[in-house]
């Protein structure tokens, strides 16, 4: 491949993102536009306030991205852009800016899944190698999958309630943290003592499946059955008492379905993929192995349009092509 370039939009939740991606690995320019203040003193997204910053922010996004790369749709390959999973209105608007540009300028389009844009952000560190084990840990979502080439997802575990960054934004509104609550969790654990026994959801034996419900329950037992006592317990031991737990848990399985699958390569990517406490026990854990860990860096573990890029690129490699009737798909599975 030589000089394929790549426009991506991504619009699939609180992020209006567009980046110039070069033969799949490249970046030539990346933007994000983040809505969180706006949605912070909701304590969550909030849809439709979401849908209406990508339409104010999208036009200029892309014209950013196209600067700061100093490409012209001329030299452009194709468009890509996240189909789904997220929020409807909110993938709309980064699809019709997509299409709409597609169509002006008579280039190709590229529907690409949000799940596999999160694994093909490791593509921008390093090449992907098979089979390989995707943890993928976000706001939506907490999944593992076995890929054994490109374009091939299996998913072999998943939560069966909450997705490990909305137990940690539950959990941070619990003890009175702002949104979003992973980061803040993260902060407080590091100075905090994992001094609260919880639970660990480890499921049937031998099972890949995850699930948080039962912790944040029990977290928030705890706060409010000490306040009943009239007790405080402190934050920061609260912070680090839910984490390790979610950590313990996470990194054994993903150990077991690396075990499992004889994977060469574990990528760890979503948003939660930025905590330092997962990002440490997941390189101790495989330090002594021979198995390739990459996570990515923070800012390209949550949403962005580079790994839309990157994994359009493999998928425009398959020919994979939209049609212009490309609509979105909200809930869409890998
Ligand atoms: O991938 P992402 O940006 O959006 C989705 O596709 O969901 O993930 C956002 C989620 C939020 O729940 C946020 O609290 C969590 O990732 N998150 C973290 C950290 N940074 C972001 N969770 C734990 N520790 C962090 N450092
Ligand atoms: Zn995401």
């Amino acid at each position: 491949m030589t000089n394929e370039y790549i426009l991506a939009i991504e619009t699939s939740c609180d992020e209006t993102a567009a980046a110039i991606i070069r033969d799949g690995k490249t970046i030539v320019s990346n933007i994000v536009a983040s809505q969180m203040d706006s949605h912070s003193r909701f304590g969550g997204v909030v849809p439709e306030v979401a849908s209406r910053h990508h339409v104010e922010q999208v036009t200029m996004v892309i014209q950013q991205a196209l600067e700061e790369a100093q490409v012209t749709p001329k030299q452009l390959t194709a468009v890509a852009v996240t189909e789904g999973p997220g929020l409807v209105g909110a993938l709309l608007v980064g699809i019709q800016a997509a299409k709409t540009f597609a169509f002006c300028h008579q280039l190709p389009l590229i529907n690409v899944h949000h799940i596999a844009g999160h694994i093909y952000a490791a593509q921008l560190s390093e090449p992907l190698t098979f089979p390989l084990i995707a943890l993928i840990v976000s706001g939506g979502h907490t999944e593992l999958i076995y890929m054994k080439e490109h374009g091939s997802f299996e998913t072999i575990g998943q939560t069966r309630d909450d997705a490990a960054g909305e137990a940690y934004d539950k959990v941070a509104r619990v003890v009175g943290l702002p949104y979003p609550g992973g980061p803040e969790i993260d902060r407080l654990a590091a100075v905090g003592e994992a001094n609260i026994p919880l639970p660990r959801a480890w499921l049937e034996e031998g099972s890949l499946d995850f699930s948080f419900s039962g912790l944040k329950s029990a977290v928030l037992n705890a706060w409010h059955n000490a306040k009943q006592r009239g007790e405080t317990i402190d934050a920061a031991d609260m912070a680090a008492s839910f984490q390790a737990s979610v950590i313990e848990v996470i990194v054994a399985k993903t150990k077991e379905a690396v075990k499992q699958t004889n994977a060469r390569q574990l990528i760890v990517a979503g948003g939660v993929a930025s905590n330092k406490g997962l990002r440490a026990a997941i390189q101790s854990e495989f330090n002594q192995s021979e198995v390739v860990v990459t996570i990515p860096p923070s800012a390209f573990c949550t949403d962005n349009a580079a790994m839309i890029g990157a994994a359009a690129s493999m998928a425009w490699a398959r020919g994979i092509r939209a049609p212009l009737s490309l609509n979105a798909r909200p809930s869409y599975p890998l």
